[in-house]
């Protein structure tokens, strides 16, 4: 699909469908009637009175093609009260277009965005080419019968008096968002017998050739050399080994060091202490935080920000067997902290031990962890927000403002020291579960703290509800999500001051 700007008179465009965007404000609603009236010749104002059309978020209204517009399809898309406007809702709007359009076998379209005044044209065009990419992802590829048709070109329509060179910058860095949260996408979906630990590694290796990264794969006689303890009794009882894959993005002007950090279980059958059936399924999202390593890593390698970017992933698979790991055994991490296994599902948390230890090492200036991490998280939460926990209030202040900007909603969680009591061990430093199951994603959270040098912010990210969806919700269709992708590489661009100079 390709997305363009225009600054077209609709008038005797050609073209297979116009949707037209339009806030719910009546006060307003008579002008833009007048405007739409005046584009297709009359008659739309007493449709929409007819109807008792409001223009409610993502609400449709066919109307008739008397104009000029030489459309087979016209439509007035709502984008709800001005009031509570924000950019969230064109991206999905956008993606209830773009499928309108598939399930109609369009194949070029415009959205006109002239009907009323927005504050800010980098964010609307950028919102929408998100949504269309977002909205127009489906995992098809192992469907013997396909839903083959494609819209081939969306023209979005914006007002004559922006500067549409500049908007062009701001439609590229949305397609590069949106691609790279679809690559993610791609990722999450496929399942364990397609991508394990292995597979997992050589895509990370594709991606660094294409890209230039640097890039060190660990296998497990270096895994064990290495000190990492608890990562290894959690690979232990699968035949998939273990794969540590750290990644590096360096580039010229360096303005600082960030490494990202993910959870990357290529299943989790909760080993020993084995899933019952339900909780099982879609375990093969336990891998979504690394996916979104991968997801991010492409996307800086598209847009490269001065800012250098360390990659971390212990990939492993969470299985029964007679080599794996039982409840009660102690294992040591790498910086030396003892745990005591309290339950072999709580196995996220080993494997981000070891590579939170790691990451620590490098002395970046910042750690950000991402982790389907706890059922807890989505208990407290539910299932469309992040949990956001960390050791550094400004930081995670950060993470939050970012997200509301990317519409991937985050909340929260407060740590403190009556959980951290919940954490000690009968006989070790520390236990991989709390004493209770009140508060998990905080406990979980505390475990972690453990890990991470206290002199480097960090903020860990507990993706377990919104990372995927059995039936989708807004612009994203069922099973992955790709989030939280969009939100760290714009934390990430932010940070590396890619903004200056565009002079947003
Ligand atoms: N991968 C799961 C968490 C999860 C649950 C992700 C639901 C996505 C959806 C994690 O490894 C796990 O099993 N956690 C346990 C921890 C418990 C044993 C303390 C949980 O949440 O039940
Ligand atoms: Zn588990
Ligand atoms: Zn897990």
């Amino acid at each position: 699909m390709e997305i363009n700007l225009a600054t077209k008179k609709l008038d005797n465009v050609k073209t297979d469908a116009v949707f037209f965007l339009m806030f719910e404000d009546n006060k307003k609603l008579e002008g833009e009637l007048e405007k739409i009236d005046k584009a297709l010749n009359g008659g739309v104002s007493d449709l929409i009175k007819l109807q008792k059309y409001k223009a409610e978020e993502g609400k449709f209204l066919i109307v008739p093609t008397l104009g000029k517009i030489k459309a087979n399809y016209v439509a007035i898309v709502g984008l709800g009260k001005e009031k509570k406007f924000e950019n969230d809702i064109l991206r999905r709007v956008a993606s209830y277009i773009i499928r309108k359009s598939k399930e109609l076998k369009l194949s070029d379209i415009i959205i006109d965005t002239n009907l009323q005044q927005f504050e800010n044209y980098d964010e609307v065009v950028q919102a929408i080419t998100e949504g269309l990419i977002l909205g127009d992802y489906s995992f098809d590829k192992y469907f013997s019968k396909k839903d083959e048709h494609k819209v081939k070109e969306v023209q979005i329509n914006i007002p004559k008096n922006q500067d549409k060179d500049r908007l062009n910058e701001f439609v590229r860095i949305g397609k590069i968002l949106a691609e790279a949260q679809n690559f993610t996408r791609d990722l999450v979906n496929e399942p364990a017998n397609v991508i394990n630990t292995i597979q997992f590694a050589e895509i990370a290796e594709k991606l660094a050739k294409e890209y230039g990264f640097e890039i060190k794969i660990y296998d497990e006689e270096e895994i064990e050399k290495m000190g990492m303890g608890a990562y290894l009794a959690v690979a232990k009882g699968s035949d998939n080994p273990p794969r540590f894959i750290h990644l590096t993005y360096r580039p010229k002007n360096s303005q600082g060091e960030v490494a990202i950090v993910g959870k990357g279980l290529m299943f989790d059958s909760g080993g020993l202490n084995i899933k019952t059936g339900d909780f099982m399924r879609w375990m093969k999202s336990d891998k979504s935080g690394a996916c979104a390593v991968l997801g991010i890593f492409k996307a800086i390698g598209e847009l490269k920000p001065d800012i250098t970017v360390h990659g971390i992933v212990a990939a492993a698979e969470n299985m029964p067997s007679g080599k794996a790991y039982r409840p009660d055994d102690i294992l040591r991490a790498r910086n030396g902290v003892t745990i005591e296994v309290g339950n072999t599902d709580a196995e996220g948390r080993l494997t981000l031990a070891d590579a939170l230890s790691y990451a620590s090492e490098l002395k970046p200036d910042a750690i950000i962890d991402m982790a389907t991490l706890t059922g807890a998280c989505v208990v407290a939460l539910g299932e469309f927000t992040a949990g956001v926990m960390g050791n550094n209030q400004k930081f995670i202040n950060e993470i939050l403002k970012t997200s509301e900007e990317t519409g991937e909603w985050m909340w929260q969680l407060p740590f403190n020291d009556k959980l951290r009591e919940q954490i000690k061990a009968p006989h070790a430093d520390v236990y991989n579960v709390g004493t209770t199951r009140y508060g998990g994603a905080i406990t979980a959270g505390l475990f972690l703290e453990k890990f991470v040098d206290p002199k480097i912010p960090w903020v860990h990210i507990d993706i377990a509800g919104p990372s995927h969806h059995t039936s989708g919700w807004y612009y994203h269709p069922k099973g992955a999500t790709g989030i939280p992708v969009r939100t760290i590489t714009w934390y990430l661009l932010k940070r590396s001051k890619f903004f200056d100079k565009i002079g947003k």
